[in-house]
């Protein structure tokens, strides 16, 4: 096989039906393709033939698939193997009203949290329970802040393989905890936070022979890259200036870097564009880090109201350190505040996305607004979570439990009186 896991810090290879995801030496793993036979293999027009077309009962993944018509650079599994809803396919928006309040005329919102259980967490799923059953994994399990283990539930519902989520108790959203319960994952609550489910899931994977499906799963990492796969495709294979997106556990992250360098050594795209990762204040040891130079990598006790990014020890630290070196990147900061305005503007244009989400758009405004990013530069913010996922966040936001909330739509209440109704609309047609 042309592939194979290989640790980036030694050397080291590793056959990919092994079951591991750190290297003897600590490292860890990444899925590596021969990039150099892939290239003469490889045109754009490859791609460009896999169209999708009206969708039909049985799913073709390569041709439904917005991760498998890449299948090439993500796992080279019998088409048969694969466990595919589809997902991908997601839209790139454009809003003037939006590219006005964040300063960007050409921003372009990639909507993940339009994949089939509202996050890009599916294109990551959907490689790592492929490969779960082709290596006849048990059970699967993963610790989450919401959206992986909503996937994780999903994917192996479809497969037939029983999954276990690890989730910090009373600290996840209410959309998400409903997807894990109702598709069918044994859901353990766990007295801690994220970092400690984190931990807690590792120890258990390793002692139970539970195959672990956290983004510290390289298979993961590999459908992830497919997010910048689609984009580019979709901008006819024309990088952008900027890719922005949020940063918790640093999985996508590290997925974004390792594709725009894939893309670049099959020769598929010339430049590379800058990766801007964001992170909530509270919630920012990533940030920590880059302002130290990435000397060491931090750990901070996080608190955000974006809670898929509530994350004080992210996992693929490493990986995402590279991801913007070979980028040059940079790592930028967001109140809360900032994440739920932007929210806000996401969600008042029509499309909406959860709190993490805006971050990313927050992150775009901050950067415009510090002249790192310029107006004419054309933008890509990655919108992970669908609206849906976080109707607290949302409601109390508009309902004035939230301090600075500059763009809030009260509800009214009103007696049930047509006489009274008409008095109150006449005010504001
Ligand atoms: N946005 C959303 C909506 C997320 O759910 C996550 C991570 C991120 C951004 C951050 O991505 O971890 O790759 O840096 N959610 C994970 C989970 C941690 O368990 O669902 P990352």
């Amino acid at each position: 096989m042309r592939s194979q896991l290989e640790c980036p810090q030694c050397g080291t290879s590793y056959p990919l039906n092994e079951v591991r995801y750190l290297c003897n030496c600590g490292g860890q793993l990444d899925v590596t393709h021969d990039l150099l036979a892939l290239r003469t293999e490889i045109k754009r027009a490859t791609f460009d033939a896999r169209h999708r077309g009206a969708p039909q009962p049985c799913v073709q993944p390569e041709r439904d698939s917005g991760v498998w018509r890449y299948r090439e650079l993500i796992l080279p599994v019998p088409p048969a193997a694969i466990v595919s809803r589809p997902e991908g396919n997601t839209p790139l928006y454009q809003h003037p009203r939006l590219s006005d309040w964040v300063g960007v005329d050409d921003l372009l919102l990639k909507h993940e949290g339009e994949n089939p259980t509202g996050s890009f967490k599916d294109r990551g799923m959907t490689v790592g329970v492929t490969q779960a059953r082709w290596l006849g994994a048990c059970a699967v399990a993963c610790a989450s802040t919401g959206n992986t283990s909503a996937s994780l539930a999903a994917y192996a519902a479809l497969a037939g393989i029983p999954s276990i989520v690890f989730i910090p108790q009373g600290k996840i959203a209410a959309g998400k905890l409903a997807q894990a319960l109702a598709y069918g994952a044994y859901t353990l609550q766990v007295a801690g936070d994220f970092d400690d489910a984190m931990r807690l899931v590792q120890h258990i994977c390793n002692e139970m022979g539970i195959y672990l499906l956290n983004s510290l799963n390289p298979f993961r990492l590999e459908g992830q890259k497919s997010i910048i796969f689609e984009i580019i495709h979709g901008l006819d294979w024309q990088p952008p200036d900027w890719i922005v997106l949020p940063a918790g556990n640093l999985g996508n992250t590290a997925a974004f870097g390792k594709a725009l360098h894939e893309l670049q050594q099959l020769g598929l795209i010339e430049r590379l564009p800058r990766l801007a990762a964001v992170q909530a204040t509270g919630a920012n040891p990533f940030y920590q880090s880059y302002r130290m130079g990435f000397r060491q990598a931090v750990t901070v006790h996080a608190e955000t109201i974006a809670t898929a990014i509530r994350i004080g020890a992210p996992v693929s630290y490493e990986r995402a350190v590279r991801s913007l070196r070979w980028t040059n990147g940079i790592v930028t900061q967001v109140s809360d505040t900032e994440i739920m305005d932007a929210k806000a503007m996401v969600d008042r244009i029509g499309i909406g996305c959860e709190p993490a989400s805006a971050a990313a758009v927050a992150g775009v405004r901050k950067l415009v607004s510090e002249g790192i990013i310029h107006p004419d530069e054309r933008v890509v913010a990655v919108l992970t979570g669908n609206l849906l996922k976080d109707p607290g966040a949302t409601v109390s936001y508009h309902t004035g439990e939230w301090p600075d909330a500059h763009f809030a739509n009260q509800p009214r209440p009103i007696a049930a009186q047509a006489e009274e109704v008409r008095r109150v609309l006449e005010k504001i047609l």
